[in-house]
């Protein structure tokens, strides 16, 4: 499946709820596209969604849906590995490796664990705390050169890295160092109901999203209810018109085309009329993909095939850095009967 010239890219996504436009432009089709150039490891990261509390029924739905929607997105199985994080055992095995090798300090830093702590009050798990040092199992397991990620994700990259230099300084090159790949664009798109804040799919405004399933009808309508200004100019400017920009970002995201391209096209406009025109714009870009998910989600058999096969791929590629990764430590290992 994979070219040796080629270099590795990770990335994970959690299946803890339904993809949204934010998943969509901010990752997902970015990871298309990086499929041509690239060895290209896409996850589920089921495990990482236990940090919080999930409805057993409603996760295995929602994993079997996300891997159909990352299916008919454009990632492709015959070109991609993809697959559940669960599925590979080397994940929790080296996460538990490498909490030998984090300092509580380093996790207590981490601001989204702070975040999510605090909404949480008592009892907060240890899953959450050590959230990142799984995060970091899952890049380095796959000798990863790039991966790509989030803003909110930048934190938990640095440390996967600080962790593979301290391994490899303590014995020897062990783990390759990963670079953060930041996609320039759609990286942030915001919240409709509150542009300061990014869009997410557990939002109790619902319509601060918009899902990758919502119907052209309930885009447009989410889309005439966002939030904007006083003013009436359609221009590109994040601080003092944060609707407005998002709006213009997710326009241009939709129709592959600059921001200043996307101004352009609504010179001398009404708020009306462009918010018209974002939500027709996002439902013709999201219906080829929503047909194909309609119908991969019902293949389960063929789905099943995915999750099994890529599944047994990545183990064997974990398993290499695994078991170099116990040798070093002192591990005593079983010889070839
Ligand atoms: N924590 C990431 C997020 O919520 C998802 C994720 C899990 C990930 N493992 C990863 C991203 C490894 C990049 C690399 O966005």
């Amino acid at each position: 499946m994979f070219d040796k010239d080629k270099k590795i890219i990770y990335s994970g996504i959690q299946p803890s709820g339904e993809f949204t436009i934010g998943n969509y432009f901010g990752a997902i089709k970015n990871w298309v596209a990086l499929q041509h150039e690239y060895n290209c490891i896409y996850n589920l990261a089921d495990l990482h969604t236990i940090t919080v509390p999930q409805e057993p029924a409603a996760l295995r739905r929602r994993t079997v849906e996300c891997m159909a929607m990352l299916i008919a997105s454009g990632i492709n199985p015959e070109n991609s590995l993809i697959f559940l994080q669960s599925h590979v055992a080397a994940h929790s095995q080296l996460c538990w490796l490498l909490n030998c090798f984090t300092y509580m300090g380093e996790l207590s830093r981490m601001t989204q664990f702070k975040d999510k702590s605090s909404r949480q009050g008592a009892n907060i798990r240890v899953g959450l705390y050590d959230y990142p040092v799984l995060m970091a199992a899952d890049i380095l397991l796959y000798q990863s050169d790039i991966v790509p990620v989030g803003d909110d994700q930048r934190q938990h990259l640095e440390l996967a890295r600080d962790i593979a230099i301290r391994f490899n300084a303590q014995y020897s090159p062990t783990f390759k160092v990963p670079e953060g790949y930041f996609g320039e664009k759609g990286a942030r798109i915001m919240s409709l109901a509150d542009p300061n804040k990014k869009m997410s799919k557990s939002d109790e405004n619902k319509n601060a999203f918009i899902l990758m399933k919502d119907n052209k009808d309930v885009i447009i309508s989410k889309f005439k209810k966002a939030v904007t200004d006083c003013d009436s100019e359609i221009r590109y400017d994040i601080k003092q018109k944060p609707g407005i920009s998002n709006l213009l970002e997710i326009y241009s995201c939709s129709r592959s085309i600059s921001i200043k391209e996307a101004e352009a096209d609504f010179c001398g406009k009404s708020y009306a009329q462009f918010k018209l025109a974002v939500g027709e714009s996002v439902a013709d870009a999201l219906a080829p993909i929503q047909s194909e998910f309609e119908r991969l989600v019902k293949e389960k058999s063929y789905i099943n095939s995915i999750f099994c096969s890529h599944a047994q791929t990545a183990s064997n590629i974990a398993a290499r850095t695994l078991s170099k990764t116990m040798r070093k430590i002192g591990f005593y290992q079983l010889e070839k009967q």
